[in-house]
């Protein structure tokens, strides 16, 4: 009866060494994932890079990885941002997002250097180029475009369609390029749009696309030359059987053909082109160990297995109604015995990690592992009943260290005066 190995790891002793809930992340995971996504995007095409969506998971150890491999960094916020100068980022490589983007937020981008910010209103443009005049800087943008496509994902992970609070729809932003020509310290390079998350397939992406890319043609003939073309995150990974997303190299081959072809067929240089994967580097690299506390076996039927987890290290399922698949690591050789729930710890009833899943009978003491945890776990982690935020653990080469150590109580409330 064998234990659940993750990269070469019998997790039931990490659980035991560095307690639980435990996010455990294999590094060679990310590396393969960082390297495939280069492989299939930076390196195939001329002109084109690929930054990370720090939001789907940011430590420093995810940090150094990126540095080495040379990838790029995309921010929403200081606190991203502060890690990555922490971290002696290339501020070249960071691209600053964010639909409401604070005074302090835009000043640190400025002093730091990064490399572009993207903008999400006119408003936003006219401070950008006031604060970059205070500092006698010149500050490179690109505007977000709502391109008007449904994303055929979950409403909360949906960002392109129209109404949306991201990005302005393409006659705002034609009317913002207009803006940028009269300012002086902003440099406008082109534009963004990221329809949304978790996509299985590229269609709603190519939908984009022939919103952005005439509207390019048009900008063309009038003398603005786009630069630059971010085309956003949102390839899809395989939660559960009911995903099966298109393979990375086809998802992203695709969106640079359909640009290709355009500007070939209409006479235009073809931009640069930027990708912004978040979940699909991390998310299969990263798993969730929890012990198991109470079960509960309801008189009407059904079982609750409660776990010592739930929505602190792992809002998703109460967010927006997100799917795992999970199994017992201690009973990985067991076959099913009953289908239960498994139960977050804190008082909320929505708190429910997995609403039905088969598993070999659950005890007190055995060890769950959830699957696919690496992206938007870790960096959605809250204290909710003030449950302290759990440790990564990073495997390498089959060896596991600490890369985050848990939270302690006193850290939790040291800001308290
Ligand atoms: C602007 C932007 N870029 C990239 C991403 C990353 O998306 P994903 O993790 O689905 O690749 C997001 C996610 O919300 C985003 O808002």
């Amino acid at each position: 009866m064998g234990n659940f190995m993750f990269h070469g790891v019998d997790v039931t002793d990490l659980a035991r060494e560095y307690g639980t809930p435990l996010y455990v992340m294999s590094e060679d995971e990310i590396v393969r994932r960082v390297r495939e996504v280069r492989r299939c995007f930076d390196e195939r095409y001329e002109r084109c890079s690929a930054f990370f969506a720090s939001k789907s998971f940011l430590t420093k150890d995810m940090l150094r990885i990126l540095m080495r491999e040379g990838m790029g960094l995309d921010v929403v916020s200081e606190g991203e941002l502060f890690l990555a100068r922490e971290m002696g980022f290339p501020p070249e490589k960071i691209a600053f997002h964010g639909n409401s983007k604070t005074e302090r937020e835009i000043a640190s981008g400025l002093d730091y250097g990064v490399g572009k910010f993207v903008c999400d209103s006119q408003g936003e443009i006219a401070l950008i180029d006031e604060m970059a005049r205070e500092r006698g800087a010149l500050a490179s943008v690109l505007i977000r475009v709502t391109p008007g496509v449904d994303a055929h994902t979950h409403k909360y992970i949906s960002t392109g369609e129209a109404g949306s609070k991201f990005g302005l729809p393409p006659e705002a932003a034609k009317d913002a390029v207009s803006f940028c020509g009269t300012l002086r310290n902003v440099s406008l390079s082109g534009f963004h749009f990221h329809v949304g998350s978790q996509l299985m397939d590229n269609s709603s992406h190519l939908e984009a696309l022939d919103v952005l890319l005439p509207l390019i043609k048009e900008l063309d003939a009038e003398r603005f030359e786009t630069k630059i073309l971010d085309m956003g995150g949102g390839f899809g990974v395989r939660y559960t059987e009911k995903d099966s997303p298109q393979g990375i190299s086809g998802f992203i081959g695709g969106m640079v053909d359909r640009v290709e072809d355009f500007c070939r067929s209409n006479g235009i240089a073809r931009p640069s082109l930027v990708v912004e994967p978040g979940r699909w580097i991390v998310s299969d690299a990263g798993i969730t160990l929890y012990t198991v506390g109470s079960v509960k076996r309801l008189a009407g039927g059904g079982t609750y297995v409660g776990v010592d987890g739930g929505y602190p290290d792992n809002p998703r399922p109460a967010l927006y109604g997100a799917e795992y698949e999970a199994v017992l690591a201690n009973k990985a050789g067991l076959p099913p015995a009953e289908t239960v729930s498994v139960a977050g710890k804190c008082c909320e009833s929505g708190d429910i990690l997995i609403h039905s899943i088969a598993l070999p009978e659950a005890r007190r003491g055995d060890v769950l592992a959830v699957m696919c945890t690496g992206a938007y776990n870790h960096s959605m982690s809250n204290n909710y009943n003030k449950n302290p935020v759990p440790a990564v653990v990073m495997i390498k080469d089959g060896a596991p260290r600490l890369s985050v150590r848990r939270q302690t109580y006193e850290e939790m409330f040291s800001g308290n005066i």
